[in-house]
């Protein structure tokens, strides 16, 4: 699994998966080159350790994992490298490639999925796979929370890592909590606590200032001139706020795309965010966010703030809003749309329901393009923001829906309602 805990530029992450039986793990990395004896020049790392046991939760197998990972550091910007891992000895992973990032702004592409959470293996995998044709040299997967339904269930998660394969292994991920990465690991436990293997399995930054229980949830990354940042919308909501407010009021990014699990603005019948809302759109709004990426409610909107009141006033355009679903799992879009949302300045600009998607978002100087598609492959919706010098933003709706806005809501996967 890649993700980065440090800088992607000059840094990559791997974390790995064994029985307990390997108490010593490795990992190897060195520069690719066209031939096969690239891997003499190979760079042996002692792996950091983590016994978890699994059977804590009493939805799973008693039983006792290792999980081992390794920072990759002073690795060259732009450059392709190889990396394999093991025991040191006789079983080893295939070498397996990734890119460094630029140490400098420059052109970015990365892939996002809204809830992948039910039918992981059975009815995601083609959507991360269909993804990763439609966009092979993306730099980094975005996963907005809710990766499985269960939060501590081994099998869910066993499914995740086998839809995505060696994706997961080759495209660094970024990943944020749902409400479903939350649960009691008991009948009679009360508490619901993130998933035993989240920290486990995803080494990802840890930022000061922040409670502990939000370690590895809440982070930034900064990718080729590119801000991206982690949120997670279960906890804490308003020491985030405070975190960010400071976070963006310093931040000199073109670019800052936040993504979290519960959206601003729901799109699933009966369901709404206020506090959420209350505590973190007015910074938002303050600091011009270009783009929001989220789940939660199985269906398809998309929109911007603020409405436009009149010719003269101010920009088109300040934040694009993304609620999405990649899973199997569909819920009814609200009756209205977005209109209860109306006072809050928002503009609903394209929904769907019943219908699995991904997205390309790719990112050049002052050009942002967007495009979801359907797990058919098929552009269901696009736009264009851009950016000029002075931070004036235009919105280009795009020509890409020719496919009819879904309404039916029959075909989802059946699914239980507990724990939602
Ligand atoms: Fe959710």
């Amino acid at each position: 699994m890649l993700t980065w805990s440090e800088d992607p530029a000059t840094t990559q992450s791997v974390t790995w998966r064994t029985s307990d039986e390997i108490g010593q793990a490795f990992a190897e990395i060195a520069v690719s080159h066209r031939s096969s004896r690239f891997d003499l020049n190979a760079t042996r790392l002692e792996a950091a350790t983590e016994r978890l046991e699994i059977g804590r939760s009493d939805r799973n197998q008693d039983r006792v994992d290792h999980f081992h990972s390794v920072v990759f550091r002073n690795l060259e910007p732009d450059t392709l490298y190889a990396y394999r891992v093991g025991d040191g000895g006789e079983y080893w992973s295939e070498w397996i490639q990734f890119r460094t990032a630029r140490a400098e702004p420059a052109p970015v592409r990365f892939l996002y999925f809204g809830d992948a959470q039910n039918g992981v293996l059975s009815h995601w995998s083609r959507i991360i796979r269909a993804a990763y044709q439609k966009a092979p040299h993306a730099n980094f997967t975005i996963h907005a929370g809710d990766l499985v339904n269960r939060a501590h269930r081994d099998r869910e998660w066993a499914e995740w890592f086998k839809a995505g394969g060696w994706i997961h292994a080759s495209l660094p991920s970024v990943p944020v909590p749902g409400n479903h990465e939350y649960g009691s690991l008991t009948e009679q436990e009360e508490e619901r606590r993130v998933s035993l293997q989240w920290r486990p399995q995803f080494t990802l930054p840890i930022e000061a200032g922040l409670p502990e229980s939000l370690a590895e949830t809440v982070y930034t990354l900064r990718y080729q001139g590119i801000l991206i940042v982690a949120m997670n919308s279960n906890r804490e909501i308003e020491a985030q706020a405070q975190w960010l407010e400071k976070l963006l009021a310093t931040d000199d990014s073109r670019w800052r795309v936040l993504t979290f699990h519960h959206p601003i603005f729901s799109s699933g019948r009966d369901r709404d965010n206020k506090e959420r809302r209350d505590l973190w759109k007015p910074i938002i709004d303050k600091h011009s966010v270009d783009l929001i990426l989220q789940g939660h409610d199985h269906t398809y909107a998309r929109g911007h703030t603020p409405v436009r009141m009149s010719e003269e006033s101010g920009p088109d355009v300040a934040t694009m809003y993304v609620n999405s679903v990649s899973g199997a799992k569909m819920y009814e879009f609200m009756k209205d749309g977005w209109n209860v949302y109306r006072p809050e300045g928002v503009v609903l600009d394209r929904r769907g329901e019943n219908a699995q998607f991904f997205q390309v978002i790719s990112i050049d100087g002052g050009t942002l393009i967007y495009k979801a598609y359907t797990a058919d492959g098929k552009a269901y919706d696009m736009f264009t923001l851009t950016k000029d010098e002075s931070g004036k933003k235009t919105l280009y709706q795009g020509d890409a829906n020719d496919l009819g806005e879904e309404s039916s809501f029959e075909n989802g996967l059946p699914y239980s309602r507990e724990g939602m």
